[in-house]
């Protein structure tokens, strides 16, 4: 298990994850019933965009620092950038907070979340991240199995996130068995699943047995920033029941976020229904 976030936090990729995961809950708060978050990948919690690890990769650069210098933001990006910017001073940009943070942030007196952890370096620094929040469990262990034991949670509303390294070569056929096992015990939870896009094969195999499970309202989203390097160019979520509004929303801002993030010609966003 060598993954650590510290080197890509803030990157395109945490942008379109974190852009529509904060959407995406502010939109669900619109009602007042209460919601239960989960993070089954949770990471390190806030990251120091000044530390060794981010100042090797430079990732944040390409990605959050972009969204923060833009002045043409979409209206549905801005729950994100303001949220970036309140665990930073005013007017710097030194920390990037993860999805827990996120979540913990976005809280309401009603609400409640749950991160799961597997490394316990970041078990400690998400604790210490996150120990200023009220009702927010972090839980030491495999986050898969954490999910099947807390689904349904009492709430019966709520989103999960399921975030992991992809360093194991099963990961996709993991992540699929979990998705459908802990669909099967809440089918109207809403679930934002992230993927890398290198193996098109693995992520259509990855597509294929969602499908076969017969999941219905599944949207894919796909972010591509055309980068020539060898580094990770392109991603995707699948998102489970989502808002019906998502689609309308987001399509202008996907487009936007491709350009915005660009680092090659071919820089491409794609918002497509699996099962609509
Ligand atoms: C991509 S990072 C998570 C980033 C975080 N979700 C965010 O957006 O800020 C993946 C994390 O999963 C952790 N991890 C790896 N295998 C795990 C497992 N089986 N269960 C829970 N966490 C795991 C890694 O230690 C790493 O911190």
């Amino acid at each position: 298990m060598n993954y650590r976030h510290a080197y890509h936090a803030g990157n395109f990729a945490d942008v379109l994850k974190h852009g529509l995961l904060v959407w995406i809950v502010r939109y669900l708060q619109q009602k007042d019933a209460p919601l239960c978050l989960i993070d089954t990948h949770g990471g390190a919690g806030v990251y120091d965009l000044g530390g060794t690890e981010a100042r090797k990769t430079g990732e944040a650069a390409g990605g959050v620092l972009r969204i923060a210098e833009a002045s043409d933001r979409p209206a549905v990006i801005e729950p994100y950038r303001q949220l970036v910017g309140g665990a930073n001073e005013a007017g710097a940009m030194t920390r990037y907070p993860g999805s827990p943070w996120l979540m913990a942030a976005m809280l309401r007196k009603q609400d409640r979340a749950i991160v799961g952890e597997l490394n316990g370096e970041d078990v400690a620094a998400l604790r210490a991240a996150l120990a200023g929040f009220e009702r927010v469990r972090v839980m030491e262990g495999d986050g898969y199995a954490m999910l099947q034991k807390i689904v349904p949670p009492r709430e019966k509303r709520g989103l999960v996130l399921i975030d992991p390294p992809f360093e194991a070569s099963d990961e996709f056929e993991t992540l699929a068995q979990a998705i459908i096992a802990t669909h099967a015990k809440w089918p109207t939870g809403v679930y934002v699943i992230w993927y890398p896009l290198k193996d098109d094969a693995a992520v259509e195999r990855f597509h294929a047995e969602l499908l076969n499970a017969r999941l219905a309202k599944m949207l894919n989203i796909t972010l591509d920033v055309g980068a020539a390097d060898e580094g990770l160019r392109a991603c995707g979520l699948v998102v489970i029941n989502p808002p019906w509004i998502l689609e309308k929303e987001w399509r202008e801002a996907l487009a936007w976020l491709a350009r915005t993030l660009a680092r090659g010609a071919n820089a491409a966003s794609r918002m497509e229904w699996l099962v609509p």
